[in-house]
């Protein structure tokens, strides 16, 4: 095996934890803590809480309410200025993956200068970032505990993968309390995220025995709890699709994802759009292009989609994948991408594909991807 490195934050998971903030904050030797979040979270109240913890713990912060979804290169470059001006020592964020990549943008300006784009792709920042203390509100992103940073490059309209160890934030805080305040299409979208983190990191060139098992835990929690959390809303099975979501993001962070999410991050940054929407219409088509570079892989994801193995390794992944098709119809989201841009939208496909090919991610892909490839799957998922 050739040699290969595991890296994740210190995870406080329960119902309730947000309680352990201030604690967080100040075992990182916060004395002013920069505190990212947006309008929703605001609305949930949940903002209100973390300042009641902080204010407990006697500890001084200093708000930033400007998050939006995908967050963009300039936003992140004057969050940096905002953080700097006011002599803040700790990032921490409470939202979703916009929120915590919006931290991580400003950690990596704040403490790195220069543009976000300087660092676009892996392994680019070479100084510590401040420590970052996370408390995610959805269990999809994985942002809280990934090496990933997402943010749109508005000049060229692309989501630009940035992926470094120093990304990792200190602290992950997990509180399932907060899932019970989501609205239905985002648990969904979420959880469908993270399965499509789960899938793409088993089926890496990188995938090693730290992440697998941790894929394939997530994928069966997914499966079998997302129907029952969104119909129940029991905070048993909102709690598992917490404990499903970690579990791919730590395999994820450490063995990449593929083609699937290339495709996704170019074609949000192209046509502005939600994160979560396009893994149901790409996850199974890439998975088809992938089926003949890793037999025996696809199959594991089979044998735990169905419950069980059928005759062969081909059979037992195709039947895998078919059951994820109609595992994504039996929810309320798009399956083909004419449903989510406009008609004549059709012709962004080729530049986007030839964007997506230099992302990050189709590096870790476990068939090489040449943009007419992509371009193809794009088509047959018109
Ligand atoms: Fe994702």
């Amino acid at each position: 095996m050739e040699t290969t490195k595991f890296a994740i934050p210190e995870i406080i998971f329960g119902r309730g934890s947000i309680k352990y903030a201030g604690q967080c904050a100040l075992r990182n030797g916060a004395k002013k803590v920069f505190l990212v979040s947006d309008s929703g979270i605001e609305k949930a109240g949940w903002v209100q809480r973390l300042m009641d913890v902080l204010e407990t713990a006697g500890i001084n912060w200093i708000y930033y309410p400007s998050v939006t979804a995908n967050p963009r290169d300039f936003e992140v470059e004057q969050g940096a200025e905002f953080y700097l001006k006011n002599g803040c020592d700790v990032i921490m964020a409470i939202g979703g993956g916009s929120s915590m990549d919006t931290a991580k943008g400003i950690a990596i300006i704040a403490s790195n200068g220069g543009k976000i784009r300087d660092y676009e792709g892996a392994n680019r920042i070479q100084r510590p970032l401040p420590p970052m203390v996370f408390i995610t509100t959805t269990a999809g992103s994985g942002s809280d505990i990934s090496q990933f940073c997402i943010i749109t490059d508005v000049k060229r309209a692309v989501k630009m993968s940035i992926i470094s160890r120093t990304l990792v934030p200190n602290i992950s805080i997990v509180d399932p309390l907060i899932l019970s305040t989501k609205t239905e299409t985002l648990i969904i979208q979420s959880a469908i995220d993270a399965l499509a983190h789960a899938i793409e990191a088993y089926l890496s060139r990188i995938a090693s025995p730290f992440t697998e098992p941790q894929s394939l835990k997530a994928i069966d929690l997914i499966m079998r709890n997302l129907q029952h959390a969104v119909e129940t809303r029991s905070l048993d099975s909102l709690e598992k699709l917490s404990i499903a979501s970690i579990a791919a993001s730590m395999a994820f962070s450490n063995a990449g994802l593929g083609a699937e999410h290339a495709l996704a991050h170019s074609l949000g940054g192209h046509f502005d759009m939600s994160h979560g929407v396009v893994h149901p219409i790409l996850l199974t088509e890439v998975m088809r292009f992938n089926l003949e570079s890793c037999p025996a892989k696809m199959a594991d994801i089979g044998r735990v989609v169905l419950n069980k193995r059928l005759g062969s390794d081909e059979e037992t992944a195709m039947e895998g994948i078919e059951k994820l098709d109609e595992f994504f119809a039996s929810f309320d989201v798009s399956l083909k991408l004419h449903e989510v841009v406009k008609k004549n939208d059709k012709k962004h496909l080729e530049p986007i594909c030839k964007m997506a090919v230099n992302d990050a991610c189709n590096l870790t892909n476990p068939r090489p991807a040449s943009w007419q490839e992509l371009l193809k799957i794009c088509q047959k998922v018109w």
